[in-house]
């Protein structure tokens, strides 16, 4: 296998970072392709956790190269912060990371955009974005008249580029902040800021697109990390309650511009349980004690807005769905030890709608809102299992919960995570622990 895949097969969160970080000894090059500082990834590694939002987590191991490509919108002052943050930290940035001059940039007005569009829209209806001004930035790039990639800003272009946006931007968001303070967008402070940010982060900017063309094609291993989760896929998500770029593993090809003929191995990441910050529709959602439960034991805050997350029972119909639509080969189960001792456990095994059996996640948000998830009951167990290190050695109950998820879901369970740590990880088998091995 040379080309790998991670991708969270919920609505992110799945603990992607941690299988990341395992796989990158294996791998020559890591890619970020999609979304942006939306993201946020915890490893855990020689006992030090790291946290990283742009950056590949391959940064975290020497002679791994690292690349965020055209797909990603970047926020070139949170990336350098990052970067910054990660060398106090002794973690070495050079060469080993390329950015895509492709890459669209985010600039204040997007932020602003978030927010003032944010205030006019009713709390019930609200997306519950991480306001990082994603959306304006991918809406932008689509438009294309007001898009601007990374590459534009060493162009002699960039100042009267940002001049004219500044004052577009300035009309629409002054006409509608009716409910909140704007304060208009200076031009030249943001074309000042922004050329400085663009001088440190020269030595990395190149063609990423050409680089990993050739990566695959001379057969190096390439291990591509999914931000987010497929649910929330622009496309083929719980629209419009989604982020705006191509979660799924369909977002590979479009995002990186590596053709999917190249894609050896795909690994869906799920929790035990399901989690999801922010609004839209969640069928098996634990809006009570047993829901704060395991927020509590599985820490569900988020990463980058500290929001709490939304906790449920794991819905077998949205991961069988997920897994299809990605083209993923084997499963990950993260945070079981979070399901211990909570009791019996239920696994959503198909929806009703009026009464009648789905046979595929419904395609509109106000469907998927009233479907009524039907059930299965199976007993959880007793003991913590954090400290359990091999896969037979987990209690019967929570193996037949295994069994029962890789039934349902379609495709085999190749590892168990019960903890942050490296040593928390279980594989199912012998031939699964191999792929894992570093070259
Ligand atoms: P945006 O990506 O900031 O536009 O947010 C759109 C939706 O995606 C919101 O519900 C966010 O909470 C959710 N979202 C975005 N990034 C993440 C993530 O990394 N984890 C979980 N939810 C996310």
């Amino acid at each position: 296998m040379t080309v790998t895949c991670v991708i969270g097969l919920q609505w992110g969160d799945e603990a992607k970072g941690k299988i990341v970080d395992l796989l990158t000894e294996a791998h020559d090059v890591v890619v970020r392709y999609q979304g942006g500082s939306n993201a946020g990834h915890t490893v855990v590694t020689g006992g030090k956790t790291y946290k990283l939002s742009l950056v590949p987590s391959g940064i975290l191991r020497p002679g791994v190269q690292c690349v965020v490509t055209g797909g990603v919108v970047l926020n070139p002052a949170s990336l350098l912060e990052e970067m910054g943050r990660l060398r106090s930290a002794g973690v070495e940035i050079g060469k080993n990371l390329m950015i895509s001059r492709r890459a669209h940039v985010i600039f204040p007005w997007h932020m602003e955009e978030e927010r003032v569009l944010d205030a006019r829209v009713a709390s019930d209806k609200s997306i519950g974005t991480t306001m990082r001004g994603i959306g304006p930035c991918y809406r932008d790039k689509v438009g294309r008249s007001n898009a601007i990639r990374l590459g534009d800003m060493y162009r002699p272009e960039f100042h009267d580029q940002v001049a004219r946006i500044v004052e577009h931007k300035n009309l629409t968001l002054k006409a509608l902040a009716t409910n909140v303070d704007f304060k208009p967008l200076d031009a030249e402070a943001i074309f000042a800021e922004y050329s400085q940010y663009a001088a440190q982060l020269q030595p990395h900017v190149c063609d990423t697109t050409e680089y990993l063309l050739d990566a695959v094609e001379s057969g190096q291993h390439v291990l591509f990390e999914g931000a987010q989760g497929a649910l929330l896929d622009i496309d083929h998500g719980t629209f419009p309650y989604v982020t705006s770029s191509n979660s799924s593993g369909v977002g590979i090809p479009a995002g990186s511009g590596v053709p999917g003929k190249y894609l050896d191995k795909v690994i869906g990441v799920l929790k035990a349980y399901s989690t999801r910050v922010g609004g839209g529709p969640f069928p098996t959602e634990l809006d009570n004690e047993l829901g704060q439960t395991i927020r509590d034991r599985g820490n569900e805050y988020g990463t980058v807005t500290g929001r709490p997350r939304r906790c449920g029972w794991f819905d077998a119909v949205a991961a069988r769905y997920a897994a299809r639509l990605s083209g993923v080969d084997v499963l990950v189960i993260s945070l079981l030890d979070v399901l211990s001792t909570v009791g019996d456990l239920k696994i959503c095994v198909e929806y009703k709608l009026d009464g009648k059996r789905l046979d595929c996640f419904p395609s509109h948000v106000d469907d998927l809102k009233r479907v009524a998830p039907v059930y299965e009951t199976l007993p959880g167990w007793d003991a913590e299992i954090s400290d359990v290190r091999r896969y037979e050695d987990l209690p019967e109950n929570a193996r037949a919960y295994l069994s029962r998820i890789s039934e349902v879901v379609g495709r085999p369970v190749e590892i168990v995570s019960v903890g942050a740590d490296r040593e928390q990880t279980l594989f199912a088998d012998d031939a699964a622990a191999a792929s894992y091995v570093p070259r």
